[in-house]
């Protein structure tokens, strides 16, 4: 028997901007942006989309079996309550079914991971179950911060069950942890603090430290690897953590490597840091637009939530894996988002649902997508499907 991942759900709020317009606006060199830094465009949620209307909205893409369904984990750092989990929202709106485990994990952006681990342990106790993993966030840094350009907001779900139709997951993790303070968000603010080269030098730390032990362990060297996919706070970053790897494969191996990586970070280039979902978004986007992967191909994945955790494993893919994704979906999903300008960036961005008890109602003019916001009522948030 094997555990993986079945199916694979996206979700990114209906706006974005163009990235050389923010550098035009902030007086930076549009260049730095989409080659320095790798991305090209940004999504911007408007308060009425937080992390549960979009979780809700990539999980609502699965074929769930009720009878099955015994484990809803959601991985978030921007989560909206420091108490509740957002699973159970999402298990409301979605119509769930109510036997179930459902909470939420927090480490970061390592959350994902955390939830991915978990369900398929899970699974592998029983089999006869599905466990539904969401990676939902929204970044924010801030107006004009260094991190801004390193924004985004969405969703990745996952369900995992025994026989996958996607990627199987090998038992092969390797994780290292360390209190570190290289990024962090204090709970009476929505925006993370970062010591933005500190983090990358982080990064790249625990990707060599983790990627070394897990050759030692396993015996694997980066030949036996088809692809790799990184966390992806920007595209450059996990590019980076690639050529720490690459001079280990011969010439061919290493074009193979880089243009797999190249499609494997084509969403995160339009949508932008997602925080717990990046690394899933990168693996989604490798599996939608690359034609060149085999059944049985090893993709290793490398995940990194600040504080910090690593962790590397690896999975292989399913023969057919293509014909369970939804890439046309997604291409359509990415192309009717509407572009602002600027400006109405900016107002949105600080039109937020308010840290305190106040009442607040969310702008109807930017409802979109199948879940929103619609406000603050006596201290307890209302949704509504749209
Ligand atoms: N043309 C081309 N490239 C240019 C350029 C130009 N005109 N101007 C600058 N660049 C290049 C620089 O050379 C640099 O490239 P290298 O990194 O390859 O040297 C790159 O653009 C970025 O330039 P700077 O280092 O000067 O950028 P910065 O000081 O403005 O900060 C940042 C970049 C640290 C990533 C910042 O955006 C930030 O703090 N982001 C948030 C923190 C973050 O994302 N950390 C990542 C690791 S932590 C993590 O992974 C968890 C998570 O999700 C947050």
């Amino acid at each position: 028997m094997t555990i993986g991942i079945d199916q694979m759900g996206l979700y990114t709020p209906n706006f974005y901007i163009d990235l050389r317009e923010l550098a035009q606006a902030r007086g930076d060199d549009p260049d730095k942006y989409t080659i320095g830094i790798g991305q090209d465009q940004q999504a911007v949620a408007p308060s009425s989309q937080d992390v549960v209307t979009m979780g809700a909205a990539a999980a609502r893409e699965l074929t769930i079996d009720p009878e099955r369904l015994g484990l809803i984990v959601v991985g978030t750092e921007t989560g909206i309550d420091a108490s509740k989990a957002a699973a159970l929202t999402i298990q409301r709106l979605l119509g769930l079914n109510p036997w179930v485990r459902a909470l939420e994990i927090k480490e970061a952006c390592y959350g994902g991971t955390a939830g991915l681990m978990m369900a398929r342990d899970y699974v592998a106790a029983h089999p006869e179950r599905q466990a539904l993993v969401i990676a939902t966030d929204i970044a924010r840094y801030g107006l004009a911060t260094g991190g801004e350009v390193t924004q985004g907001a969405g969703a990745v779900a996952m369900l995992v069950t025994s026989n996958p139709r996607l990627l199987a997951l090998a038992d092969d993790s390797v994780h290292y942890a360390a209190d570190i303070m290289d990024f962090w968000r204090p709970v009476y603010q929505d925006t993370a603090l970062a010591r933005g080269k500190y983090s990358t030098e982080q990064y790249l730390a625990f990707f060599e430290r983790v990627w070394t032990q897990y050759q030692a362990q396993t015996g694997l060297t980066v030949a036996d690897f088809a692809a790799l996919c990184f966390h992806l706070p920007y595209t450059k970053m996990g590019l980076k953590a690639l050529r720490l790897a690459l001079p280990a494969a011969d010439e061919a191996q290493q074009a193979t490597l880089l243009a797999r990586f190249d499609r494997s970070i084509q969403y995160s280039r339009r949508i932008g840091n997602i925080y717990t979902g990046s690394l899933y978004l990168g693996l989604l986007s490798l599996l939608e637009l690359d034609d060149t992967l085999a059944a049985g191909a090893r993709i290793g994945l490398f995940s990194y939530g600040s504080g910090a955790v690593g962790e590397f494993f690896s999975g292989t893919l399913v023969a057919g894996y293509a014909t369970h994704l939804h890439r046309i979906d997604h291409a359509h999903l990415l192309d009717a988002r509407a572009a602002l300008s600027i400006p109405t960036y900016e107002q949105l961005f600080a039109d937020k649902v308010p840290y305190g008890p106040a009442d607040y109602t969310t702008n109807p003019a930017w409802f979109s997508g199948p879940f929103v916001l619609t406000g603050v009522v006596g201290q307890e948030r209302q949704y509504q499907a749209n």
